[in-house]
């Protein structure tokens, strides 16, 4: 049985006080009305992720997520924040390779393989990202270049560690503009995915994995996506911003 994952990703937004309301809000509702069988994810700025830790403390499915780590575990790199930090601040997830961090800091697939196995070994659960671009869509070339990615960034880690991965597909073209995969595309590469990771680590191991979906996921069109036997969730950008369209796509499940 593979965990339903509904992970939020702030961004850069909200202040702190704005973030701790907004997390105060989903910790309440989650106890009131999400399901018990999803678990809900908040990916903070890591300013905030100390106190919306012990805000989500109060919540069985509330869980807290930094949104990238670096790929040293020290020293002399200013501005970015460890995985022991992210673990000391109470995060248990970590979005790494996100597009946005690939486009405006140029991370590359070498780099977040780094970062994935330094997650693993201190703890924290990586949420990996995947996508194409637009004009790789329209080329007919995005099943190719996903596979690249997973293969460059993750094909190298044991079975044990793969299995501890939750992936997650976005399409580029797809995030913060309104535009959504169809559940047929979504549905298509979550598939695609699986094979892959089925191919390079085995069935039992593929199977178990969360791919989650992540691209204008909002209530309107989470229950079709989230109905797709692939996809085992979603990585919500804006939509995780007010607190009743992301309990109310985690109740689309
Ligand atoms: O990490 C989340 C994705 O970038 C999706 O963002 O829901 O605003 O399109 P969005």
């Amino acid at each position: 049985m593979r965990k339903k994952i509904i992970a939020g990703n702030w961004k850069m937004n909200k202040t702190l006080s704005e973030g701790l309301s907004l997390a105060s809000e989903v910790v309440n509702m989650a106890n009131d009305e999400a399901p018990s069988d999803v678990t809900l994810v908040l990916c903070t700025p890591a300013i905030h992720l100390s106190q919306v830790s012990a805000i989500a403390k109060d919540a069985k499915t509330v869980f807290v997520g930094a949104q990238n780590i670096s790929e040293h575990e020290s020293g002399a790199y200013t501005g970015d924040l460890s995985a022991d930090m992210a673990k000391s601040a109470g995060a248990s997830f970590v979005i790494l390779g996100h597009s946005e961090r690939r486009e405006y800091h140029f991370e590359t697939n070498t780099q977040l393989a780094e970062r994935v196995k330094l997650a693993l070994a201190k703890g924290l659960t990586p949420i990996f990202c995947c996508g194409e671009s637009l004009e790789t869509r329209e080329a007919n070339e995005h099943v190719e270049f996903v596979n690249n990615q997973l293969k460059e960034s993750l094909f190298d880690l044991s079975a044990e560690q793969m299995s501890q991965v939750v992936i997650a597909y976005e399409p580029i073209w797809a995030i913060g503009t309104g535009v959504t995969a169809s559940s047929d595309q979504a549905q298509e590469m979550h598939k695609s995915i699986r094979t892959s990771l089925a191919s390079n680590f085995g069935e039992d191991v593929a199977e178990g994995i969360s791919i989650l979906y992540g691209g204008s996921m909002k209530p309107a069109n989470a229950e079709e996506l989230l109905a797709q036997p692939d996809v085992d969730g979603g990585l919500i950008g804006g939509a995780s911003l007010k607190s009743r369209d992301f309990i109310d796509i985690a109740k689309s499940y």
